[in-house]
């Protein structure tokens, strides 16, 4: 029997690692992405990749609807994709709140609801990517902390609401990952170099995590060896939350 991922964010970063990593593991994927680049990862049968944009109306269908028709059911949810920023609180707009929660937390909740019914059946699981600004205050992030404070939250909710049905809910929550994601938020600031040393400085072990690394933690979630763990949030952060 061959088991079935869906991981959305799949262009790159994270999202990207993570479905490689579970199609060398030996699952179908579906990967979907709102980036075109996602299509780079079709080499085999055992990788869809599926253009759409998680906040679209359809998306529930063209994602995990994909996944069951093309592999008859569906094991892993990895909600990965998201929108970042890093603004102060008096300088963000409406539409910005309204396009971080509709990415990050709306198409979160309505890819979760499309795919329930499928992780009952085979008794699946559902692996979040939330952050470290889901869990501690990092200053002018509010918005985009708020979302993620949203997607730790579910993961308790929902590991607790679907346990009896056999389904696990997990999240990672990265500290700063060495990801284009990173790279374009710095590039925005006002002292790029500044801004490194401060997320180095903060960071214990003195230097960004891998996407390969949070990819690794995702790949555990989702993997029968983590059989017993559910509800946990497990931070990828080089000690940061620790301090
Ligand atoms: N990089 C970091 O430092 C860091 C730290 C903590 C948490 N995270 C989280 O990790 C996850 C992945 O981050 P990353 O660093 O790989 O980011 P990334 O920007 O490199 O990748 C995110 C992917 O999501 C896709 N995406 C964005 N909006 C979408 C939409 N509406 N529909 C479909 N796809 C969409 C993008 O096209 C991109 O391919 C995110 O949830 C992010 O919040 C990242």
């Amino acid at each position: 029997m061959e088991l079935v991922a869906v991981v959305t964010g799949a262009a790159r970063g994270i999202g990207r690692e993570v479905a490689v990593r579970l199609r060398d593991a030996g699952y179908r994927v579906v990967a979907a992405d709102i980036s075109p680049a996602v299509g780079e990862l079709a080499e085999s049968g055992h990788m869809v990749p599926v253009v759409a944009d998680v906040t679209a109306d359809d998306a529930p269908a063209a994602v995990i609807g994909r996944a069951v028709g093309e592999f008859g059911r569906l094991d892993v949810l990895v909600n990965n994709a998201a929108r970042f920023l890093r603004r102060p609180l008096l300088d963000t707009g409406d539409d910005d709140f309204d396009l971080l929660f509709g990415t990050n937390v709306r198409s979160v909740f309505r890819l979760t609801r499309a795919a329930l019914p499928h992780l009952i059946a085979s008794g699946g699981c559902i692996v979040n990517t939330a952050s470290i600004s889901g869990l501690v205050g990092i200053a002018n992030q509010s918005v985009y902390a708020m979302t993620k404070g949203a997607i730790v939250q579910l993961t308790r909710q929902l590991a607790i609401e679907c346990a009896a049905r056999g389904v696990r809910v997990n999240a990672v929550a990265p500290g700063a990952v060495d990801t284009e994601f990173m790279a374009e938020a710095r590039a925005a600031d006002p002292d790029p170099a500044a801004s490194l040393a401060v997320t180095l400085g903060n960071h214990p072990i003195g230097r960004m995590s891998t996407a390969a690394e949070v990819a690794r933690a995702v790949v555990f979630l989702a993997a029968p060896e983590s059989a017993g763990i559910t509800g946990t949030i497990l931070s990828v952060d080089g000690g940061y939350v620790a301090r």
